[in-house]
């Protein structure tokens, strides 16, 4: 690697867009640079989410050698994201050939691992201490996964010693870890949330468009980030908080 190239990156992993030909979006350069332990990224369909997350992977395999584990709903996905961290890996000119690469994982001489993996509970055993969790796709994992992701993160002594957490997803009902995190998690979160009118590349002539061919329902949480009450509930989420709390009170007295 060039020392010059090679320190610039380290500083800045936004640079790792560039390499890449793309310019990141200032959301995207603001994900890059954050040093916040844990994120949550609530994000609209197709507006770079993943790709922001991959250039994470390889900064932090590159800067910060470890363990990085990429998480989604089915290995089909997170093999997805794994190709956008190769791809990316292999846009940058000067870095190091990999010591092993296969289709969902990649090992540097640095001694870093990025392994692609589904989002299943029992996958996480036999992984200790990552420097990196990614969770794509998040609000559709299990909440075993959550459950099993977190003491993982807890194995290091120090906070500055922590490994990092970054969800990314766009909302799936009023319900599941990611949406209690997300609304009521706390400070421990740093969140960015990104609709479809915030990205440069999603014209409002295709957005209006698309807003007739899947519906109003489906388009809140796609491209507008809403956590909307799931299709096959009967009533509203609100509706039923209103029914069994009238006055805002207990529900049993
Ligand atoms: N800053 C950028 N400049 C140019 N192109 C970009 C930028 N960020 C992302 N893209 C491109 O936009 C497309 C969508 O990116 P990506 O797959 O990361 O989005 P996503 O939010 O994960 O989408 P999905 O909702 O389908 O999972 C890809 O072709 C990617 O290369
Ligand atoms: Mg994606």
């Amino acid at each position: 690697m060039s020392l010059a190239g090679d320190f610039e990156r380290a500083l800045d992993p936004a640079t790792i867009f560039t390499a890449a030909g793309m310019v990141p979006d200032p959301w995207q350069a603001a994900v890059l640079r954050s040093t916040h332990p844990r994120q949550l990224l609530l994000c609209s369909r197709q507006s770079g989410k993943s790709t922001t997350v991959a250039a994470l992977a390889v900064h932090s395999a590159l800067f910060d050698p470890g363990l990085v584990l990429l998480f989604a709903p089915a290995q089909r996905q997170s093999t997805e994201l794994f190709k956008k961290v190769t791809a990316l890996y292999r846009s940058l000119p000067d870095v190091p050939e990999p010591v092993a690469l296969t289709e969902t994982r990649m090992e540097l001489p640095n001694g870093s691992r990025i392994i692609a993996l589904p989002g299943t509970e029992a996958t996480t055993r036999g992984f200790s201490a990552p420097r990196l969790i990614v969770v794509d796709e998040a609000s559709r994992t299990e909440d075993a996964l959550y459950a099993a992701l977190r003491p993982m993160l807890a194995t290091t002594s120090t906070q500055a010693d922590q490994g990092r957490m970054v969800c990314l997803t766009t909302p799936w009902g009023r319900r599941g870890w990611y949406f209690e995190q997300w609304e009521h998690g706390g400070d421990v979160w740093e969140r960015t949330k990104i609709t479809a009118h915030d990205c440069p590349r999603i014209t409002p002539e295709w957005l209006a468009e698309e807003r007739k061919l899947v519906g109003d329902f489906i388009f809140r949480q796609e491209y507008l980030c809403e956590f909307v009450d799931t299709e096959e509930q009967l009533f509203p989420t609100a509706l039923i908080e209103q029914a069994v709390r009238p006055a805002g009170g207990p529900l049993w007295i």
